[in-house]
């Protein structure tokens, strides 16, 4: 998207003044950054400077474990079926992890199916649910596999276990799982750094699909494809967030000597 033109696709999520605790370490650092809604945000950064953390945040996958605290606000803007926009503050205690979860799904690094059917993998967050009914499930299943471009190579062997798939094609299978509840954001965290260049270039086709769909988030040590399938990138480092603008402008015309470095590669 051209550096001068006007985004006016409303906002998904937001974070302000946000931070994350483990323990008494804070790896995310009074971060704020506006996400918009069916927009690609790449969040870039060395090693270490917070981005899955921050990623986690989003689908409350931190509370899983004790002793982790949030600080700020990451709001969700959700939006009604009659139209009307409610924020709600993921991070508040009395926000349901559970509910943050279905809303919004995650594809990790490496693909990671249940030990089930190609079919089941799809199924089970529908079942979760409770869509019970075989032509219901059937037909969403069938949705999904064809978002995440697997459905012509999968359709034959539904019932095949999942861990026959090659490496990519059970990525796209993870990608489909994540897409069959519908979620309103999709966090990918490094989703292709295990793939082939070939599987690469199809999940990064998907993701610009996706785009007209859902509200992206995608962790990418890959400069290229940050710059490929992003229209927002947020560059992180120790912690904080240094620079977030559009992805054109940070490529082209970054706004800090430190991001200059990052993505030229001249870093440390
Ligand atoms: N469970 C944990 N307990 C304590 N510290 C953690 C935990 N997980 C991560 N950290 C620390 O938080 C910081 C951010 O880690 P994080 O995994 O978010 O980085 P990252 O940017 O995703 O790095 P990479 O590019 O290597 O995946 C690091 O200093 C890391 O050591
Ligand atoms: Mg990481």
């Amino acid at each position: 998207m051209p550096d001068t033109q006007i985004d006016t696709r409303p906002l998904k999520a937001e974070v302000k003044n946000f931070s994350f605790f483990y323990g008494s370490f804070q790896a995310v650092k009074n971060v704020s950054a506006p996400f918009r809604e069916k927009a690609v945000t790449a969040i870039i950064g060395p090693s270490g400077c917070g981005k899955t953390t921050l990623l986690r945040c989003f689908n409350r996958m931190h509370d899983l474990y004790p002793g982790n605290r949030y600080a700020g606000e990451m709001i969700l803007h959700s939006r009604s079926p009659d139209g009307s926009v409610r924020p709600l503050n993921i991070v508040h205690p009395s926000t349901s992890p559970i509910e943050m979860r279905m809303r919004i799904s995650m594809v990790f690094q490496k693909p990671n199916p249940f030990p089930k059917s190609i079919f089941e993998n799809v199924a089970y967050g529908l079942r979760l649910r409770g869509v019970g009914s075989r032509s219901e499930l059937s037909g969403r299943v069938e949705t999904a596999l064809r978002g995440a471009a697997l459905w012509d190579e999968v359709k034959d062997r539904l019932p095949q276990n999942a861990y026959g798939l090659s490496g990519g094609q059970q990525q796209r299978l993870c990608i489909a799982r994540a897409l069959a509840v519908e979620p309103e954001m999709v966090l990918f965290d490094e989703p292709t750094s295990a793939l082939d260049p070939i599987a690469t270039s199809k999940i990064e086709e998907l993701i610009d699909d996706l785009r007209e769909r859902v509200t992206i988030l995608i962790v990418t040590h890959n400069m290229q494809q940050a710059a490929r399938v992003s229209d927002y990138t947020a560059f992180m480092y120790l912690g904080e967030l240094v620079e977030y603008d559009r992805t054109a402008k940070v490529f082209q015309n970054p706004g800090k000597p430190l991001t200059e470095q990052y993505i030229s590669g001249r870093f440390g």
